[in-house]
């Protein structure tokens, strides 16, 4: 049984057509990566599976059954997304962070803060971030806290939409060297670089 199955879809917006007769199929514990150019669909591609967009035709499955409201709910708690543009809203770094671990889908997950130390330096973060207004920050800084975020959240598939795209080469070259060595997670990569499939051994998915 495949995680993911597109049979067929068809997305436009207007008189724009992103794809037609889509169909892939993800299984569980797969890294694949979507290849597109600028404005080819791969941040619709993952909205259409978090459900937060409806195909136009064809079928998007989860383990077999159709994107219903239930399934669309048990997807999401599973899955860490980060979005094109991370944005957390007005407020401290720390308080946010702190806020997010506060839902009911999260407040399992004690002993995030301990794990956040060794994630800082990680991203090459400096624990005084922390106290910043998260506003202020630079977009390669949100990119790095949204990626931290992720990791922390203990989900099993990881949504990534041009995660690395205001990194530099070497915090590239390290974030996807982590996400290779997460073997146990489904991992979808949205990005028109080529560093997924090169450097992380990702399978390549191209959009349209
Ligand atoms: N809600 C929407 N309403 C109308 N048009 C939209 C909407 N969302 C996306 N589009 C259009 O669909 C096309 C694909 O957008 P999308 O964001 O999926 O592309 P992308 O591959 O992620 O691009 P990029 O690499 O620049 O992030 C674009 O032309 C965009 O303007
Ligand atoms: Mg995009």
């Amino acid at each position: 049984m495949a995680l993911i199955t597109f049979r067929d879809v068809e997305k436009h917006f207007g008189d724009k057509l992103l794809f037609r007769d889509l169909s892939f199929r993800i299984e569980s514990g797969a890294h694949v990566a979507f290849r597109a150019p600028s404005g080819g669909g791969k941040t619709t591609l993952l909205r259409l599976i978090l459900g937060f967009e409806t195909p136009d035709a064809g079928e998007i499955l989860y383990q077999d059954r159709r994107l219903t409201p239930v399934a669309v709910a048990e997807l999401r708690r599973r899955t860490a997304y980060v979005p094109q543009l991370v944005d957390w809203g007005m407020g401290r770094v720390e308080d946010l962070l702190a806020g997010f671990m506060a839902f009911r889908a999260n407040a399992h997950l004690t002993g995030w803060r301990d794990e956040l130390e060794s994630l800082l330096p990680f991203f090459r973060l400096e624990t005084r971030i922390l106290q910043r207004d998260f506003h202020q920050l630079s977009g390669g800084e949100k990119q790095r806290l949204g990626l931290a975020l992720a990791i922390l959240l203990k989900r099993s598939i990881f949504l990534l939409d041009e995660p690395t795209a205001s990194l530099d080469a070497t915090l590239v070259h390290k974030v996807v060297d982590y996400f290779r060595g997460r073997a146990d997670a489904t991992i979808l990569v949205a990005s028109h670089r080529l560093d997924w499939i090169e450097m992380g051994q990702f399978r390549l998915l191209k959009v349209p």
